[in-house]
């Protein structure tokens, strides 16, 4: 498992199959514990996760600390990983084709971790694991069922923090996946 682990990280960083490895300073493999039951899948590295290579550590990880400290979660329980490994020029939404073609290391992450609930931080993630119709507004806190999966999207901590009136929302967001996480008997066991 490990080395399947450490060939997964390898062969992601040294990608070259979109333009964004041209502007990248570090690819964003992922972090977290990779024994976890639960996922949560945001959409692409910014400026500080460029810089650090770590998922989540600017601003919008912040935000997204305290609401995993809302519900008895934190780094240690978790696993995080992007829809695209590498920074998206200015912070625009990834294309189409540099998603689909980044989504084989996700694949590959989420085939070893084999979580039983995944949790998409925003409309791209949810877009691209949920299906295409998906809308934030109307469908977020909302289960869909896939595969062996249980999958929830919640509003993406960038755009809490410039619409702080649907902080409330994703609180509830929140409490739906503790309550999901107890009915399934999960505490987010550590290694
Ligand atoms: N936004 C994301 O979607 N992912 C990160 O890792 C950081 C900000």
């Amino acid at each position: 498992m490990a080395n399947a682990w450490s060939d997964l990280r390898d062969k992601c960083t040294q990608c070259k199959e979109c333009q964004l490895f041209e502007k990248r300073t570090n690819v964003v493999f992922g972090d977290g514990n990779p024994m976890t039951d639960i996922m949560f899948i945001g959409e692409g590295p910014g400026e500080q996760e460029d810089i650090k290579g770590r998922a989540f550590v600017g601003p919008a990880g912040l935000l997204l600390d305290r609401y995993l400290d809302y519900i008895g979660l934190d780094r240690t329980k978790i696993y995080i990983a992007n829809i695209v490994k590498c920074r998206p020029p200015q912070n625009r939404d990834p294309l189409e084709q540099e998603q689909e073609i980044c989504m084989q290391w996700l694949r590959a992450q989420v085939r070893l971790i084999r979580p039983k609930i995944i949790v998409c931080l925003g409309r791209i993630a949810a877009k691209k694991l949920i299906g295409p119709d998906f809308r934030i507004t109307v469908d977020h806190g909302k289960w869909f069922e896939r595969g062996s999966f249980h999958i929830i999207a919640t509003y993406h901590p960038a755009a809490l923090l410039r619409a702080p009136d649907k902080k409330g929302e994703a609180l509830d967001d929140f409490l739906e996946i503790e309550k999901k996480m107890n009915e399934l008997g999960l505490f987010g066991k550590e290694d």
